[in-house]
């Protein structure tokens, strides 16, 4: 495959020591009225600090559940999730989820929206200039006093990203953040993503069924096989930022990637 190598590490960011996300051996099955369910089995991988990765697969291959046992909303039934090196028991501050269809508070303006998981360790100009700052960050400063009923899909995409951001996650999850944006849409917020990448440095797990998405974004691709959920391959990205649909570069990348699924 012909690639410019320029790309894998060429962030300063992501470094060499321990990895910002660790998965061992991990393993969950759902008990369901019909036995037991294997969803994911011996899932392992490490991401970088700073490393954008995106994990892709079929439908109901587990990438949700594998989302949500990182998050700490579900226990592993086997194995072990670390965040620098600390085991994952629960949710916590250092972790943060993006959905496809973000929940907004209704009754709270954008700001508000944006403001509302910090009010309790800010306040007064701080909170303001904050908010401020992720306004700007998401382009939405214009809309500030707007309610989530009067702004766009991607607005409101907008907000859910500026509210876990000001959060300063350590590592950023997200599942299909984008996929009920439209095509227009959905490649302004994937430019906004990578620009906020570039500017805060964070880890970014994102889930997309679609390979174009991931080979827009992806330091690296986690391809996931189905019943039981595990990881078919684990694929740098290796073409040159910023990366272009058009090119034939990325054309054959996506070829390869397709024709490595069959
Ligand atoms: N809480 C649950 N209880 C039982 N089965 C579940 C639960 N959550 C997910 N599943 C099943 O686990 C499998 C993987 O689901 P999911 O992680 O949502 O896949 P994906 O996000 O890749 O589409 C599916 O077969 C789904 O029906
Ligand atoms: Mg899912």
């Amino acid at each position: 495959m012909k690639m410019s190598l320029q790309l894998i590490k060429s962030r300063s960011d992501i470094n060499s020591e321990q990895p910002a996300l660790t998965i061992r051996k991990l393993n969950k099955v759902f008990h369901t009225d019909s036995g037991y369910l294997n969803v994911l089995e011996a899932v392992n991988f490490d991401i970088a600090t700073g490393e954008l990765i995106c994990i892709t697969g079929p439908s109901g291959c587990g990438k949700t559940t594998l989302l949500q046992l990182i998050a700490g909303f579900m226990t592993p039934s086997g194995g072990s999730i670390q965040i620098k090196g600390r085991t994952v028991t629960r949710p916590g501050p250092d972790r943060c989820v993006v959905f496809q269809e973000d929940a907004l508070f209704p009754w709270l303006t954008v700001a508000e929206n944006i403001a509302f998981g910090v009010k309790r360790i800010m306040s007064g100009n701080l909170l303001s200039r904050e908010v401020h700052l992720y306004l700007e960050m998401v382009g939405l400063t214009a809309f500030k006093d707007y309610l989530p009923r009067e702004i766009s899909g991607g607005m409101k995409q907008r907000v859910a990203l500026a509210r876990v951001l000001i959060l300063k996650p350590q590592v950023l999850l997200m599942d299909e953040p984008f996929g009920a944006l439209d095509a227009q849409t959905r490649e302004e917020m994937q430019n906004l993503l990578l620009f906020l990448w570039k500017e805060l440095s964070h880890t970014i797990v994102f889930i997309t069924h679609d390979l174009t998405e991931a080979i827009t974004l992806a330091d690296r691709i986690i391809m996931m096989s189905r019943n039981p959920g595990r990881i078919q391959s684990d694929i740098p990205v290796l073409l040159s930022r910023p990366r272009k649909k058009e090119s034939d570069a990325f054309h054959q990348f996506y070829r390869e990637l397709r024709s490595s699924l069959k």
